[in-house]
């Protein structure tokens, strides 16, 4: 019981993080900035990679070893969408990572101009992000799996 109060709050604390981390690139990356700003969204992309494995890993725990039956989130579609958006995250946020992992060093008063497709794919990962909680409310609830046993 405790385990699952620990795990669940880790879950929420993680996905916090994962947000506040993907707003801050959002709000950082625009037009020209300094390299000095690259370097602050690169720290972000570093808090948003820890927030992603501790997300992914309290999501595990929650799906296989505390709470519900594994199968009650197998079972339903609604859990393997979010579970795809969560991927589609991950894979949407390679390019801003890589980008902003070769470009942080340098003069920091050097202004640099960040590509279109970077600051879309971190509109991309928010609007996706904002998606999931009602994805997970919904599967909470067992909400889509009577589409599978119709
Ligand atoms: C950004 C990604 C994610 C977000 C925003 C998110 C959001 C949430 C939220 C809001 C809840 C609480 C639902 C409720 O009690 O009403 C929850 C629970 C849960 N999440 Fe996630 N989640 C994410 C990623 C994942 C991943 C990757 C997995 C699986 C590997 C996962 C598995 C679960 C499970 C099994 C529960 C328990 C649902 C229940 O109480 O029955 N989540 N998630």
């Amino acid at each position: 019981m405790t385990d699952d109060l620990i795990i669940r709050y880790l879950h929420f604390v993680s996905i916090f993080i994962l947000v506040a981390a993907v707003l801050g690139q959002h709000l950082i990356l625009r037009g020209s900035i300094t390299r000095a700003l690259v370097g602050k969204a690169q720290k972000l992309d570093i808090a948003y990679a820890i927030a992603v494995v501790v997300v992914l890993a309290t999501g595990l725990l929650q799906w296989f070893v505390v709470g519900k039956p594994a199968d009650f989130y197998s079972s339903n579609p609604v859990f393997h969408t979010k579970l795809t958006l969560f991927l589609v995250i991950g894979l949407v946020s390679i390019y801003p990572s890589v980008y902003l992992g070769k470009n942080r060093k340098g003069a920091p008063d050097e202004l640099v101009t960040i590509p279109k497709g970077i600051i879309w794919s971190v509109r991309v990962e928010l609007f996706i992000l904002f998606l999931m909680p009602l994805l997970a409310t919904l599967m909470a609830r067992g909400i889509g799996i009577a589409f599978v046993t119709e």
